[in-house]
């Protein structure tokens, strides 16, 4: 990452983490965008902010530990809100799921009362053409593949030719990866894809996202 984009996923993350208040639960999102968001969101809890955080994967879970959040659960109560990253951005839509988290992203983000989501310009687009992550039972990898080509997808099993083996989610999960060109129903092909036998969650998040917040040189671009 170079450190202009750097710079931008801090704009985009420091932007969310002001929207906290005292008292909130907040859903920790993955990835190196809500990981700004975390760093910030420590930074304040320092200074006296008294939060406690629902984190969505290991990694932000670490991070937010690090950082002296005090964690708390989906079992406990509910996020006020939800700070996390996209792959990409078109509307209220997103793809999610580049490291691998949007299951339990879907789970602790759909059930905070605010989603904001915090991007680089990179990110946004007309369409949707990301490749959807789809994760997917270690069993049913190639049975969801031949689905996903019936459904008009190429899939890949993420990092498979990695000489210490594919992704394992936090999960213990595979995730294809699975190319659809432009997406125009969203809708449709997320009900589709999650329809499939042996899929655990996809990585479309359609019509979830009540603000973008863009880190642009600028300074942030929020969108509703
Ligand atoms: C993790 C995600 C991330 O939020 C997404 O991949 C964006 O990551 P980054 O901010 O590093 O570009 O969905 O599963």
């Amino acid at each position: 990452m170079t450190e202009d984009e750097s710079a931008l996923k801090r704009t985009a993350g420091e932007s969310a983490a002001e929207l906290v208040t005292d008292g909130m639960a907040i859903g920790l999102g993955t990835g190196s965008t809500a990981a700004q968001a975390i760093r910030a969101l420590g930074e304040r809890v320092d200074n006296g902010l008294s939060v406690r955080g629902i984190p969505t994967s290991f990694q932000s879970r670490e991070l937010a530990r690090e950082h002296g959040i005090p964690l708390t659960s989906l079992d406990e109560t509910t996020p006020d809100l939800a700070i996390d990253g996209a792959d990409q951005v078109s509307g209220a839509t997103l793809v999610k799921g580049g490291g691998a988290a949007h299951a339990r992203e879907k789970v602790v983000d759909t059930a905070a009362e605010r989603l904001v989501i915090v991007v680089d310009p990179s990110k946004t687009a007309e369409t949707l053409d990301h490749p959807v992550p789809v994760e997917v039972l270690p069993d049913a990898r190639s049975t969801v593949a031949t689905q996903v080509r019936d459904l008009g997808g190429d899939s890949v099993l993420r990092d498979a030719e990695r000489k210490d083996g594919p992704v394992v989610t936090d999960n213990g999960n595979l995730v294809l990866d699975c190319d659809f060109g432009k997406i125009s129903d969203s809708g449709a092909l997320a009900a589709d894809l999650s329809r499939l036998p042996g899929v655990v969650e996809h990585g479309l998040f359609v019509d979830c996202t009540d603000e973008i917040h863009i880190g642009t040189a600028d300074g942030v671009r929020v969108e509703r």
